[in-house]
């Protein structure tokens, strides 16, 4: 059994991006034998962008809350808070001291940072905290806390993983074989989802579509989402239509085929938003409900993610000792 692992942080309203990246290809994972899950609520990595307390508190909820709608059975996932399990920090910090500030300058999210200073022709490090330069690492002990050996995420963190790949070898060669080196899984046609502008969706570009938005609003994302100008009649290509990547996420295999042959025979974008919004807000529907129900009970949700920090300490606790024993504590 492999230990499969995934984290996201509240940092934003969990958008589809975050569900059809990596929510839901783990989820599905989760279903067999052959793993044995690990899910968090990354919200040490969410305090690299501060906002106020009670917002970050209310986003960390709505982390777990989305997992748990969503189908996560806390018995079969070891579900838990970052900031629960107080190893990965100790050994947050045992990586830090082996790994070069070089490697560090070359992450993308840091170095993207520099880049957009650079242009706008601010000092470089501008609106860089500590914990942003850190991110890369803690990832790390994240992944090899736990011995994982798959993480299923979205193209924009395959560098994170493969620098938890090159600080396990680091280790391991001076202080002999302790880390499994992780691989991901990247589900190639949605490795990145684009946004309402046709950049990646992200929190940070604010072109987001949020997973539970109630009705009405999700209609308007829906309506936002940019299409060229061709004519109704006009025969259109599944193959770069944003409109057609959502719609055969949520759609029945029966719906999709309809859906080509539509697009072939030429279609108004306004009808593909309308049926879109359509296949998506019966998806929706019941893990809304269940969402709202538990936002407003965050000590049922406190509780399940106390006992998955249990389970997972269970783990991380002798797991530390030893680490901490080959370093020479
Ligand atoms: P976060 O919260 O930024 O993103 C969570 C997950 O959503 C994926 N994702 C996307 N996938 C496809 N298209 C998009 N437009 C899109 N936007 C986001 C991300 O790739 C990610 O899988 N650093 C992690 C959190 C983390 C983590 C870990 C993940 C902390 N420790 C250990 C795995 C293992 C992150 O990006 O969170």
């Amino acid at each position: 059994v492999k230990t499969i692992l995934t984290g996201i942080k509240p940092t934003g309203e969990i958008h589809l991006g975050n569900y059809m990246g990596a929510i839901k290809p783990a989820l599905e994972l989760a279903q067999g034998n052959d793993y044995a899950p690990v899910y968090f609520v990354a919200d040490y990595h969410g305090l690299t962008k501060q906002t106020d307390a009670a917002e970050f508190k209310r986003l960390s909820y709505g982390v777990a809350a989305t997992w748990l709608a969503l189908g996560l059975d806390p018995e079969q996932v070891i579900f838990y808070r970052q900031s629960d399990v107080q190893e990965i920090f100790e050994l947050n910090w045992i990586l830090s001291c082996l790994s070069s500030k070089g490697l560090m300058n070359r992450a993308h999210a840091y170095k993207a940072i520099v880049d957009e200073n650079r242009l706008a022709g601010r000092e470089q490090d501008h609106g860089v905290n500590m914990g942003l330069f850190n991110y890369p690492i803690l990832m790390a002990a994240d992944i090899l806390m736990f011995k994982t050996e798959v993480v299923p995420v979205g193209k924009d963190q395959i560098q994170h993983i493969e620098i938890a790949r090159d600080l396990a070898e680091s280790f391991n060669h001076q202080y002999g074989e302790t880390f499994v080196l992780p691989e991901f899984i990247i589900q190639e046609d949605t490795a990145v989802l684009p946004g309402l502008d046709g950049r990646k969706m992200s929190k940070s570009y604010g072109n987001t579509i949020p997973l539970f938005e109630d009705p009405a609003k999700l209609q308007k994302h829906i309506n936002k989402i940019k299409t060229d100008s061709l004519p109704p009649e006009a025969p259109k290509d599944t193959e770069n239509s944003i409109l057609f990547m959502l719609y055969k996420e949520f759609a029945t295999d029966v719906e999709i085929a309809e859906m080509k042959e539509r697009y072939a025979d030429g279609i108004g974008w306004g009808e593909v938003k309308r049926d879109l919004f359509e296949v998506i807000n019966r998806f929706i529907e019941e893990p809304r409900e269940k969402y709202k129900e538990l936002m407003a009970s965050p000590a049922t949700i406190d509780r399940i993610l106390k006992e998955g920090a249990e389970k997972a300490r269970t783990i991380s606790r002798p797991f530390l000792k030893e680490i901490k024993d080959k370093v020479g504590f």
